[in-house]
């Protein structure tokens, strides 16, 4: 496309995220794009006065970094360049996305460059997106072509029914196509590495991607940090499953689940597969979760809610779910998601852990079977780099692209159990945050990486039944902490989870035939 300018309003622009990821992800869009021929304007937005907000903006600003290939001195430069195009404007009501409009109209004759689009990104509590959207349409859509783009944050509603209301009240000021709701899991290099190692392993991994061969499938995401802290307020709402299973650990089971597209870049291709996962998906009920909840979560409550004393949140930190997909290639493969605060250790992780037997008796070695697995691991933890890890006593795998290299310097960490010299491993070129590449995805039109409406709703038609049986639910009490060591011990085996050591799952009638 054309190069023209671009006025990126970062709703909610001196808030927690903005300040952590956002500015740092527009500046590394602009460091990039700005020799394109592109300008820019970047406007913080939020509901208090320019006089309070300004220098709070620009504190953070001040703070962002160049990607590691820009010299120290341009980036000095680029730096000093993009704080002079930035502002702050209270965007409270109609009149204010009014004079932001005319503001960016002069902007324009002052440049005279054409406008390329608007892009806003909705860093604020879902409740104000349809009076935002609103207001956007009401005075703030570009003319003459130019592309209008409006990010929104989780949580995108807290059941299917009020998703689904969101969803509509959205639709009557934007257009789908407009829409752009982040899932920063997907913007993770390991994860859009899922669909396309699949892909490029495809010889090795079709004999194998089966009920013969799968022993399980674990999507892990374990955080020592408690919620405390001006968290409590939403957490509490929401808890563990609205937190993160609904979404991150979702999306990444449907990528590794679902039937191959023909083309991984074709967007309407990957939604329609899956959105097969979540029609083969066996209903989660009850006996299908396990619920947890870190002990001094509940005076933390009482301290930052002032609640009532003897009020009791069941909130659950932790949990545990064991899903099933119905269809002959997966039939009895327990699929294992679990998230919790306050855990022993933060890790992220997804791993396709195979049978063994199989693979012995494949190497003429009866005696000494290790575990085989693929593991997609997030980052953090004893190996601390994103990377993809695949069993030498598996295949060696295919990785194109020089933005992935092969590590061959195993530090002798121990992965999932095994010491990272039993694998092998590719990790990226170049480590990339999430946001930053969701936020150059967002600049390019690209929405594969995002969650469209259809998508949404089918995530939380799996997961409405169960958070509606677990409301009155009492988790169970873990102690929390690191110090505590591996306190919450999860355990499947057969068609049984175990905590601790007491079975408390028993699997989906379907399973144990
Ligand atoms: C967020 C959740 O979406 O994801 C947080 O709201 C969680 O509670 C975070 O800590 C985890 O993301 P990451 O990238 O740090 O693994």
């Amino acid at each position: 496309p054309r190069p023209g300018h671009v006025s990126v309003v970062v709703v909610g622009g001196t808030g927690d995220l903005a300040k952590k990821y956002l500015w740092q992800g527009f500046f590394q869009l602009y460091a990039r794009q700005v020799s394109g021929g592109n300008t820019f304007s970047f406007y913080g937005g939020g509901l208090s006065p320019a006089e309070k907000a300004t220098p709070l903006l620009f504190e953070i600003l001040k703070a962002v970094s160049c990607p590691g290939d820009v010299s120290a001195e341009r980036c000095a430069l680029l730096r000093e360049q993009f704080l002079r195009l930035s502002q702050y404007r209270q965007l409270k009501t109609q009149e204010d996305y009014q004079s932001l409009a005319e503001h960016i109209q002069l902007q324009l004759q002052q440049e005279g460059m054409t406008e390329a689009g608007r892009l806003f990104y909705l860093s604020v509590p879902a409740f104000a997106y349809a009076d935002i959207g609103q207001k956007i349409n009401g005075s703030c859509r570009p003319a003459g072509g130019a592309w209008l783009r409006v990010v929104l944050e989780k949580p995108f509603g807290h059941d299917y029914r009020s998703a689904q209301v969101l969803a509509s009240e959205l639709r009557s000021s934007l257009k789908d196509e407009e829409m752009y709701r982040i899932d920063h899991y997907l913007g993770k290099q390991v994860v859009s590495k899922i669909l396309p190692f699949r892909t490029e392993n495809r010889k090795y991994l079709d004999p194998i991607w089966n009920r013969q061969h799968i022993e399980r499938i674990e999507i892990v995401l374990k955080e020592t940090l408690d919620v405390k802290g001006g968290r409590i307020p939403f957490y509490d709402q929401y808890g563990v499953i609205r937190d993160v299973l609904q979404n991150h650990l979702t999306e990444v089971m449907t990528l590794l689940t679902m039937k191959l597209p023909s083309n991984v870049s074709n967007s309407e291709e990957v939604l329609q597969n899956k959105l097969q996962v979540f029609s083969s998906l066996l209903p989660l009920g009850k006996n299908q979760a396990v619920t947890g909840q870190y002990q001094t979560y509940n005076s933390e409550v009482e301290q930052e809610l002032n609640t009532t004393k003897g009020h009791i949140s069941l909130t659950p930190t932790f949990a545990a779910v064991l899903a099933h997909i119905d269809e002959a290639q997966y039939e009895g493969v327990p699929i294992l998601l679990i998230s919790g605060k306050m855990l022993d250790e933060r890790v992220g992780y997804a791993r396709i852990l195979f049978k063994n037997d199989v693979f012995c008796l494949q190497n003429h070695n009866n005696v000494h079977c290790k575990p085989k697995q693929i593991v997609f691991y997030f980052g953090h933890g004893s190996l601390q780099y994103p990377a993809v890890l695949v069993s030498k006593n598996l295949f060696k795998p295919v990785m194109t692209g020089s933005e992935w290299k092969e590590v061959t310097e195993h530090k002798e960490v121990s992965v999932l159990g095994l010491p990272a010299s039993d694998y092998y491993v590719q990790t990226p070129a170049e480590e990339k945050e999430a946001y930053a590449e969701l936020i150059s995805h967002i600049f390019h039109g690209r929405k594969d990486s995002f969650i469209s409406t259809e998508n949404l709703l089918a995530s939380w038609g799996m997961w409405t039944p169960l958070l509606r049986s677990l409301t009155s639910a009492f988790p169970r009490i873990y102690p929390g902490g690191a110090e505590n060591g591996d306190m919450l011990d999860v355990r499947l085996k057969g068609n049984e989870i175990s905590y601790n050591s007491e079975v408390v799952i028993v699997s989906a009638d379907k399973m144990g035939d």
